[in-house]
């Protein structure tokens, strides 16, 4: 398993150019079952998630072209299983992402019941539950989920107790399958559901107020080839903003927009931060101090829970004291005792975390096992005195595309060493 070693101390200062959003890429491909044709992507992010989704299709029988400088082309013509391999579910929990792709055209599908996760339990309950809705029969049988729906699925109105961004996913693709129309109200309003929604329009579905809390769905079963440009990465494009708060550099990300940072935006810029826009994306900088905010991560436009661990990692460097409270994973604080090991003054209760300002974090070895909590210790150790040796990098692999890269050429003294 690999590592980084990173010299810490040097100002985070340049221009990254941000990927497509990983959590875009994966619902559209895992939509393009529906169409059953070919579709043509560009901007797909080049990250270990991509590569097990396009195997998770090719192990259908999806025709899958090379991914090359984000293009890539794909055929789900040939798709003739609905079967979907343990062991991709378990490496990805993503891969559900399929299910309803598969009902939709197949009238069944089987999937492994996805395990737990480092970041909590994470049920799939709200996805079965817009299933059943719009006709399908769900059973359990030893660690798999059967769904069924041999007469295809029809339109309803799906109404979620709480917004989930998969399960917002599996509603739309399958309602956008469905006979006649579909309402899903209270979903969630990530861009990333905006992307899926353009997508699905663009092979011929119609879809109306995607990025809100109600969508209405007309289905089709007339889907045509389509070609879509995933949206950028609105994680990646922060994180790095948080790598140019932390050592007080100076950062452009290319192509991030200020509309896809949502409460993130005015924290970054309470937490000492100045971001403004660019020809090419967002400016961020911090010239003055670092200070405590508090934050409780919610559905987007609230604070993301994929930003936690790293704004966590900026506020152990602030004045003051500020608590971060998981308001949507309550177990996602694995990088705590790591950061702890790092000097940082953090106590955990429940699901909030008070972070104590200190005035240096240092190097030492560091383990994770998220992807975002991996991230946070690759930002602190851009700031720690010393050698900050960060173990599992394949984590960082799965979601932030050439990060060694886009560090090493905005400064940091990062090196990746191969075991
Ligand atoms: C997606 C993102 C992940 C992000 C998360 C929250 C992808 C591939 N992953 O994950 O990076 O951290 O959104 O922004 O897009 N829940 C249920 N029942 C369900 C589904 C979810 O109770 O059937 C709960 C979850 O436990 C959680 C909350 O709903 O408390 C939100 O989770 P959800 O938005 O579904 O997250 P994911 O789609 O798994």
């Amino acid at each position: 398993m690999d590592t980084f070693v990173i010299h810490g101390g040097s100002p985070f200062s340049g221009s990254v150019q941000i990927a497509g959003a990983k959590n875009a890429a994966l619902p559209i491909l895992a939509a393009s079952i529906l169409g059953g044709g070919p579709v043509s992507l560009a901007n797909v992010p080049e990250v270990s998630d991509v590569r097990s989704m396009l195997e998770l299709l090719s192990g259908l029988g999806a025709e899958v072209g090379e991914l090359r400088n984000g293009r890539l082309a794909l055929s789900t013509q040939g798709v003739t299983r609905s079967e979907t391999a343990y062991d991709i579910v378990r490496r990805m929990r993503a891969s559900f992402l399929v299910l309803a792709p598969l009902v939709a055209r197949f009238g069944q599908a089987r999937i492994s019941r996805p395990g737990g996760c480092a970041i909590g339990t994470r049920p799939v309950d709200l996805h079965l539950e817009a299933l059943r809705k719009l006709g399908a029969d769900v059973a359990f049988e030893a660690g798999e989920i059967d769904v069924t729906a041999p007469q295809g699925l029809t339109g309803a109105r799906i109404v979620f107790p709480t917004p989930s961004v998969g399960a917002t996913h599996t509603a739309l693709m399958a309602a956008a399958s469905a006979k006649g129309e579909s309402e899903i109200v209270n979903c969630a309003r990530e861009p990333e559901i905006a992307d899926t929604a353009a997508f699905l329009s663009a092979m011929g579905a119609t879809i109306e107020g995607a990025g809100t809390h109600k969508i209405l769905v007309q289905g089709t079963n007339a889907w045509r080839p389509a070609r879509h440009t995933i949206l950028p990465d609105r994680i990646e494009a922060a994180s790095y903003m948080v790598a140019a708060g932390l050592t007080g550099g100076r950062v452009e990300v290319i192509g991030g927009r200020l509309e896809h940072l949502g409460a993130a935006c005015h924290l970054l810029e309470a937490a000492g931060l100045s971001i403004f826009p660019s020809d090419r994306g967002l400016i961020a900088e911090r010239t003055g101090a670092l200070h405590s905010v508090d934050v409780t991560t919610e559905a987007f436009p609230g604070f993301p829970t994929d930003l936690q661990a790293q704004f966590m990692t900026l506020m152990c460097l602030a004045d003051g004291a500020s608590v971060i409270r998981e308001g949507i994973f309550e177990q996602r604080f694995m990088h705590v005792p790591e950061l702890q090991r790092m000097g940082a003054d953090i106590t955990l209760s429940g699901s909030a975390a008070t972070v104590r300002g200190v005035p240096r974090l240092q190097g030492t070895q560091v383990m994770a096992t998220d992807l975002r909590a991996s991230m946070s210790l690759v930002l602190a150790g851009l700031v720690a005195e010393g050698e900050t040796v960060v173990h599992r990098v394949y984590h960082l692999d799965r979601g932030y595309e050439d990060i060694q890269g886009k560090l090493t050429r905005c400064g940091a003294r990062i090196e990746r060493v191969r075991q």
